[in-house]
């Protein structure tokens, strides 16, 4: 059996998502239609590919669609989501808008993937940030019970998009050629080469920014717990691709660094992690290994260790691609949990 496979949006996610399609032998009948906001060639995981305006008729027959446009009033999901699933394909979007509204799911496949149902066919895939960290910390969570979370992250400039990874290489070289460094006030506050600034997305009345805002919430729906006590700080930081994030958790009940690594370590309790923790050998993971053919998918925990500050406390670091954990990987192994369980 194969699909009929939709992709709206060409940037770094678009161009991931037709990648690890490629990649794992998605049965795609023909070509995938590839739609943006208007029409051209374009290069997209190494193909040559018709980009066509985006456009209601293209979704017709479609199976399952991939949202990777942007989010707003004129962002992709929110014009085309609807449009996609009257069509009877299942959408499965990467953009905010919907991730928190009643009847739409929000799923990590390796921690709730049975929370999709037939019903609601638009299926949204969390924040980048939120991906990984759930990845690590649900293994946890079910074993000992999770009481209250404290995250920090050093996010990559593609979390922003195509032009954020652009402008920062071009601060690179305008710096490197001792030139005045220029930057768009609309993509970053200040320039990012050399920089690290603590605010990612929208500053709320709260003093905390939406992006944290959205790695509480999200955190708390994927997980099914409603009043888990999360705080976080985001930060931009000047990497190209990959995100970081110290985590703090305070348990139910106590963990040893050992136990929670025998725990991490396991497939079974832990799909998705991969643990690069050995103090001895200075081995820990960081953003240029999350790109590595070898860890390209995986969420990378090191620097396990008790936080001896609180009772029952567990710090740990954990890494992952924000491009293809944190968003088409994700969005992908949705697809392939929905035929696994004869949905889609
Ligand atoms: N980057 C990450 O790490 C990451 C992680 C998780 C989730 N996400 C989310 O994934 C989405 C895509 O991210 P990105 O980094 O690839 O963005 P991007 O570089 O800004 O690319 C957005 C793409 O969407 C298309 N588009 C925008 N509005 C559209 C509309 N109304 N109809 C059809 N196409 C539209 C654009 O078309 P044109 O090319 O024609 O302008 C462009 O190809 C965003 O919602 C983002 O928040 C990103």
């Amino acid at each position: 059996m194969a699909y009929r496979v939709g992709i709206v949006g060409v940037g770094p996610v678009g161009d991931r998502i037709l990648s690890v399609l490629r990649e794992r032998n998605f049965p795609i009948e023909g070509d995938p239609v590839v739609m943006a906001t208007r029409e051209r060639t374009e290069i997209l995981a190494g193909e040559e590919v018709l980009v066509r305006e985006v456009a209601e008729e293209h979704f017709e027959g479609l199976d399952v669609v991939f949202f990777a446009g942007r989010e707003g009033a004129k962002g992709a999901s929110v014009q085309w989501g609807q449009v996609a699933t009257d069509a009877g394909a299942w959408a499965i979007d990467n953009g905010s808008d919907f991730r928190m509204s009643e009847g739409y799911s929000l799923i990590v496949p390796e921690v709730n993937m049975d929370a999709v149902t037939e019903e609601n066919k638009h299926i949204c895939s969390p924040n980048c940030s939120t991906i990984q960290m759930v990845v690590a910390i649900a293994p946890i969570h079910r074993a000992v019970g999770i009481k209250r979370v404290v995250v920090s992250t050093y996010q990559a400039t593609s979390g922003w998009g195509q032009a954020a990874m652009e402008e920062f290489e071009q601060q690179v070289q305008q710096y490197a050629a001792g030139e005045e460094v220029q930057w768009d006030p609309g993509i970053f506050d200040k320039p990012i080469v050399f920089d690290c600034l603590p605010r990612i997305d929208a500053f709320l009345d709260t003093g905390y920014t939406r992006e944290e805002m959205k790695m509480v919430n999200e955190t708390r729906k994927i997980m099914s717990e409603p009043c888990m006590a999360i705080t976080a700080t985001t930060v931009r930081v000047p990497v190209v691709i990959g995100h970081a994030e110290a985590i703090n958790l305070e348990l139910e009940r106590p963990l040893s660094r050992e136990e929670a690594l025998e725990i991490l370590r396991d497939p079974q309790q832990s799909p998705g992690v991969t643990v690069i923790d050995d103090p001895e050998n200075k081995k820990y993971p960081t953003q240029a290994d999350c790109v590595l053919d070898p860890y390209k998918d995986d969420v990378l925990v090191g620097r396990v260790r008790a936080d001896e500050s609180v009772e029952f406390g567990l710090n740990m670091w954990c890494v992952s691609d924000n491009l293809r954990k944190g968003a088409a990987t994700n969005t992908v192994q949705i697809a392939q949990g929905l035929i696994e369980r004869g949905l889609l």
